[in-house]
């Protein structure tokens, strides 16, 4: 239904942004734009006035020869997300600055080959289970089971070939809360060794409050564990425009899971007063980055203890004057400060990613839990339905 004319969209958008247009020019521009393409796109007025588009294009072809394409999700300020039905990816996320101008603030590629010649899970859904489980291996209800050990002598963030790398059935959408996608997967019986056939829907939706929403729902006919999440690498400065250490964090906070030196946690939640992991006043990325080994890659446990929606992190960048809030009805968030990049991978208009350039919250249960008794349980059972919200919101300061 969509499919022609919509690349010019985006071109123009993105041309309004490089341009230098500000402000109210870049919105004109946006606007004609969004007018122009009106006929080719679907479109939908709101109450405010203002229009929400989606459009999708051909984004590739994986190795197998599986079509995948590229979707566009807009809303009525000029924010937009592209996402691909390859893996979930969010390959890129625009959001004004102060000024008005839009950036794009999470890494990625530009095209599908370089996501399937493989990446630290840039924008990726990450399923089965998100994180690591030790050894690949736990028991439920009296029997072993063994996983696909992908990081060492652990299994991580779903296996070898996680929902990270699966294509997914996609729906694109308006309805009253903005433009979606939803993308539904059947993961079979076994699949990375997990038990059971588990059907999971995620969608993600782009809201007028400028808002990305995403929510996941998951249903089995064996208990499994579960454990869902996104994978974005933000540097609200931009992408690719230097590294992200000088983003200010909070994260409402006060214990976090100590982990071994493979990442896999003790079991002991330890108090974050006087430590560098302390971020519940905001605190620059960068400031206490060296007196943490590795960098920053951490379970914290919410205080807010997971099950209703609740503030987790805040993100405030103070030259573009752009502010995150993440919200999740999550225990957990993983806060991860792109440790393992190292200028190896070309993103976006060929921008070499150093480390530190990406940061990724990660709303989850913690690690390991299959393997925890005293960690929140992950183990979804027949009947019962898994739900996840969470919200990345935009605005500026
Ligand atoms: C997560 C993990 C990290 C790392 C990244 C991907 O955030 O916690 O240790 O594996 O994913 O590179």
């Amino acid at each position: 239904m969509l499919r022609a004319n919509h690349k010019r969209t985006i071109v123009a958008t993105r041309a309004g942004e490089k341009s230098g247009l500000r402000g109210p020019g870049a919105f004109a521009l946006l606007g004609l734009t969004l007018l122009l393409s009106c006929a080719c796109l679907s479109c939908s007025s709101e109450p405010g006035g203002g229009q929400m588009l989606v459009a999708e294009q051909p984004f590739g072809k994986t190795d197998e020869g599986q079509g995948v394409h590229l979707y566009t999700l807009r809303n009525a300020n000029g924010m937009q997300v592209e996402i691909t039905n390859y893996g979930g990816i969010v390959t890129s996320l625009l959001v004004p600055d102060r000024d008005g101008n839009l950036g794009d603030v999470v890494l990625g590629f530009d095209d599908l080959q370089s996501y399937l010649a493989g990446h630290p899970y840039f924008g990726a859904l990450v399923g089965r289970y998100g994180n690591r489980i030790a050894k690949g291996r736990f028991t439920l209800d009296g029997k072993e089971y063994e996983l696909a050990t992908n990081n060492g002598p652990n299994h991580l963030h779903g296996g070898i070939a996680g929902f990270d790398k699966v294509v997914w059935n996609a729906e694109l959408g308006e309805s009253q809360e903005g433009a979606y996608l939803k993308l539904t997967y059947v993961s079979s019986d076994g699949e990375e060794g997990y038990p059971g056939i588990f059907s999971t829907a995620v969608s993600y939706t782009v809201t007028n409050q400028n808002e990305l929403k995403i929510s996941y729902e998951a249903t089995t006919d064996k208990a499994t564990p579960v454990n869902l999440t996104h994978h974005s690498y933000f540097n609200l400065a931009g992408a690719g425009a230097g590294d992200a250490l000088g983003n200010i964090l909070a994260i409402l906070a006060d214990r976090y899971t100590v982990v071994d030196e493979t990442l896999i946690p003790t079991g002991e939640l330890r108090d974050v007063t006087g430590t560098p992991m302390d971020f519940r006043k905001p605190t620059a990325i960068g400031e206490r980055i060296n007196e943490v080994k590795g960098g920053y890659d951490h379970n914290y446990v919410l205080n807010s203890g997971g099950g209703k929606l609740a503030l987790a992190a805040t993100v405030y960048e103070p030259k573009s004057g752009r502010f995150m809030e993440v919200f999740t009805t999550e225990p957990g968030i993983q806060f991860y400060s792109g440790n393992f990049l190292d200028g190896t991978i070309t993103g976006k208009e060929s921008k070499v990613y150093q480390k530190h350039y990406g940061f990724c919250l990660e709303a989850q249960h913690f690690p390991d839990s299959p393997n925890q008794p005293g960690f929140p349980s992950t183990i979804l059972r027949p009947g019962e339905t898994y739900k996840q919200l969470t919200i990345y919101k935009f605005s500026i300061k």
